[in-house]
């Protein structure tokens, strides 16, 4: 006869001693693998292998509801049959979801919150087993024993149900009904499930809101860019390529990718100083007056004071204001020396001088990449870091820079 356990009821305590000890333990360790894993669909191929091992099982199926209620099929495993469907290393497979309605057994477990343990399925008359009886049929397998538990998470919230199915007797390996026991372990088992997968969840939420942040404030500083690249009568490209070879120059140069990248984002606003720059200095077509050159130069102490002093900027703020410092000091706003410059503004100091000579502006032709860097190894030591010059030196040999010029040259 099936056996409808209330949830509430379970008591894990009551397992404790003898041979239950290890199974105790099993659970333990089980709530910390799953825990542990961030992965979302290996964690659910995780939950059906250990429901497997621990009930000996012949099959487990994973249910998860949507906000309607119903229970859609997302992983299922069968050690006879030798199949796994779904998550991530199984066959794909489309199947309709289950609804909310009580004469299906999942249906049942998640509405009422009930395990329910039905040791004979062509015996029961409680649910409605249509769907595995086809099952069977097609697949010339024999669903017996089923052991349905919802998978319900700290709130109360059931985020689904997981289905087993066929118990094995350990000894003979004969189909039997699941024990009794594994109502109140798989309630546990379950429990530790539902909880891992709402973290899962939650990271998962949590790192979606941080990208489109990010992605937001890219915006925001693309379009603060471009503006202050629009005044200097040039195109978005010079900072999108900046980005790119501040990228390859910082990674080629031992940061981390992460790294790298803050540095690429970063670089975009190397010049946002020159939105405080007036028009007839900014576009004065001829030699600028010492008067003039210093309210130029004023653009990266102005640059560093527009970004906001938040993390997020603190690279980009130092990158506004010393990207034109000189390895040897001769350089400004502060005259800095050698490692006293930000190395994110050394980096962007190469990257801004090469993209600077190998465009065309009014006042000049493009140089070829061989004749900027010739100039700039001329430069090496004294303008700029002889150590990121030669590491800049070997991405222009391996092709590396031409990459990234084809790839957004804008002419
Ligand atoms: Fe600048
Ligand atoms: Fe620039």
């Amino acid at each position: 006869m099936t056996n409808i356990t209330n949830e509430s009821s379970s008591d894990l305590s009551a397992l404790i001693g003898g041979e239950n000890v290890s199974l105790v333990q099993f659970l333990l360790d089980l709530g910390i693998s799953l825990s542990s894993e961030s992965n979302p669909d290996r964690l659910l191929e995780k939950i059906v292998d250990e429901s497997i091992t621990l009930t000996n099982a012949d099959g487990c199926t994973l249910y998860l509801s949507d906000d309607s209620g119903s229970l859609h099929f997302t992983i299922s495993k069968n050690i006879s049959m030798k199949i796994c469907l779904g998550g991530v290393t199984g066959d794909p497979v489309s199947m309709p979801p289950v609804p909310r309605d009580p004469s299906f057994v999942s249906a049942y477990a998640a509405i009422n919150k009930k395990i329910v343990n039905v040791p004979d399925v062509y015996k029961s008359t409680e649910f409605d087993f249509t769907g595995p009886k086809k099952y069977d049929e097609e697949n010339c397998y024999c669903t017996k024993s089923m052991l349905v538990a919802p998978l319900t998470n700290y709130e109360g919230e059931v985020l689904g149900v997981m289905q087993l199915v066929n118990a094995k007797d350990p000894e003979t390996n004969q189909v039997i009904a699941f024990d009794k026991k594994f109502d109140t372990l798989v309630h546990s088992l379950a429990s530790f499930a539902a909880v891992a997968i709402s973290n899962v969840r939650m990271i998962g939420e949590i790192r979606r809101r941080v990208a489109m942040l990010r992605e937001a404030n890219l915006d925001a500083i693309y379009s603060l860019a471009m503006a202050a690249e629009a005044k200097d009568d040039d195109t978005g490209d010079h900072v999108r390529r900046i980005q790119l070879y501040s990228i390859a120059l910082a990674k080629k140069a031992g940061f981390t990718d992460e790294k790298a990248d803050e540095i690429g984002y970063s670089s975009i606003m190397h010049d946002v100083g020159k939105i405080s720059v007036p028009d007839m200095v900014l576009k004065k077509p001829g030699k600028l007056t010492d008067g003039e050159f210093d309210v130029m130069k004023a653009h990266t102490e102005a640059g560093s004071k527009i970004l906001p002093a938040t993390s997020f900027f603190v690279v980009a703020r130092d990158i506004a204001r010393h990207h034109h410092e000189r390895w040897d000091g001769n350089g400004y706003p502060d005259g800095l020396k050698r490692g006293k410059i930000p190395i994110e503004a050394r980096i962007v100091a190469i990257t801004d001088v090469f993209d600077a000579l190998t465009h065309k502006r009014a006042y000049k032709k493009a140089w070829t990449f061989e004749e900027a860097i010739t100039e700039m190894k001329r430069c090496s030591g004294t303008h700029f870091d002889p150590r990121l010059m030669e590491i800049w030196e070997e991405l222009y040999t391996s092709g590396e820079l031409n990459r990234i010029f084809d790839s957004w040259h804008d002419s």
